[in-house]
């Protein structure tokens, strides 16, 4: 197993936090901690690209309050243009759900616990977060940077299934898989493009597939928003708490220690991207 070691001094990175924006956001998340602590949530990008195989280390100012051990590699993907080999037709199973809280809702976002135990990047997961922006959230943190941090993005857009009765979001989870599917959902401003249909399959064993079935536009094209990035593959991070000595604040840092991004012009009807977790 390869590890990153990263040492980090917190207080040089909380002048990147950017407060007070109050932006369209996914909606309900919790501000305090039980202590009544509020949080205050950054983000930042482990940069230490020399020390891909190594175990390097990095202070800042001499300050290293924390040491830390991730896995710094992961996964081998491949995009498939005619993927549809690894499009699961969960549409008229049985067992599958239809979440109608998410499929009337825009920026909406819910827990969705798992029949099996998923491995992301190494670490076991009992639930993700679903959301109505063609994405789900890996972590367990309340936070509202669930577009930027810990996402598994098949097609992560401004998308908004409260705008036609035929949008829904369906799962099907038989113990052994997960496909979450976001079907014949509209962008929020741009509903004239029409509906796009596709689906992630998450596996016991860690493989990834990214499945879609229609996509109207050429999603190269659709510029991200203020409020909502448009993206396309799979980021983790790992999170420091700091609570402030003196006053109610907890600081949730979130270090981004991966981010694989899939070429956007790979979206297209009918192809698929599948994540191969490597062994460590
Ligand atoms: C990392 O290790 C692999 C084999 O384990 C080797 O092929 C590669 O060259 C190494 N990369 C660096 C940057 O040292
Ligand atoms: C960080 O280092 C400075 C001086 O090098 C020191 O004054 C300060 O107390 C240190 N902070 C922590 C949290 O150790
Ligand atoms: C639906 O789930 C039940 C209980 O888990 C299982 O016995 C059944 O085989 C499933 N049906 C299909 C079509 O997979
Ligand atoms: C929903 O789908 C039906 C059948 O495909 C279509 O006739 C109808 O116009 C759609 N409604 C909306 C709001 O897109
Ligand atoms: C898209 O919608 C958001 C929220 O309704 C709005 O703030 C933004 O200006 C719109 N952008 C465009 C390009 O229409
Ligand atoms: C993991 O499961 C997927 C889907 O069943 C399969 O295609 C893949 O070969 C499996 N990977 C390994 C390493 O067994
Ligand atoms: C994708 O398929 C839909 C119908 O399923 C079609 O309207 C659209 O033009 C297709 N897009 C591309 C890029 O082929
Ligand atoms: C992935 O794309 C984002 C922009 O959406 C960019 O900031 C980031 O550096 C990219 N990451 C990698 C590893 O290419």
């Amino acid at each position: 197993m390869k590890f990153l070691v990263v040492y980090m001094f917190l207080g040089a990175f909380l002048p990147y936090f950017n407060p007070g924006c109050e932006a369209l956001k996914y909606q309900g998340f919790a501000k305090d901690d039980e202590s009544g602590s509020k949080f205050v949530d950054v983000k930042n990008h482990v940069r230490s690209r020399r020390s891909i195989n190594g175990s390097e280390a990095s202070c800042t100012n001499g300050n290293c309050t924390e040491q830390v051990q991730i896995n710094h590699r992961y996964y081998v993907s491949k995009v498939i243009s005619d993927g549809q080999r690894y499009w699961r037709d969960i549409e008229g199973h049985p067992n599958s759900t239809t979440h109608p809280s998410l499929s009337n809702q825009f920026l909406g976002r819910q827990k969705l616990r798992l029949g099996f135990k998923f491995p992301y990047y190494g670490h076991y997961l009992d639930s993700v977060v679903l959301t109505t922006g063609g994405f789900l959230y890996m972590d367990v943190h309340d936070t509202s940077l669930i577009t930027d941090v810990q996402y598994l993005a098949p097609l992560m857009a401004y998308f908004n299934p409260s705008l036609s009765v035929n949008s829904t979001v369906l799962t099907l989870d038989d113990g052994e898989q997960l496909t979450v599917q976001w079907r014949n959902i509209l962008l929020h401003n741009k509903t004239n493009v029409g509906p796009f249909n596709f689906q992630c399959t998450l596996h016991k064993n860690g493989t990834i597939w990214f499945a879609y079935k229609q996509v109207p536009v050429s999603v190269d094209s659709l510029p991200d928003l203020k409020y909502h990035p448009v993206r396309v593959g799979i980021s983790d991070a790992f999170v420091i708490l700091r609570r402030d000595p003196v006053r109610p604040i907890v600081y949730r840092v979130f270090f981004t220690y991966s981010q694989i991004n899939i070429t956007k012009k790979s979206v297209i009807n009918g192809s698929a991207v599948v994540f191969h977790p490597l062994p460590s």
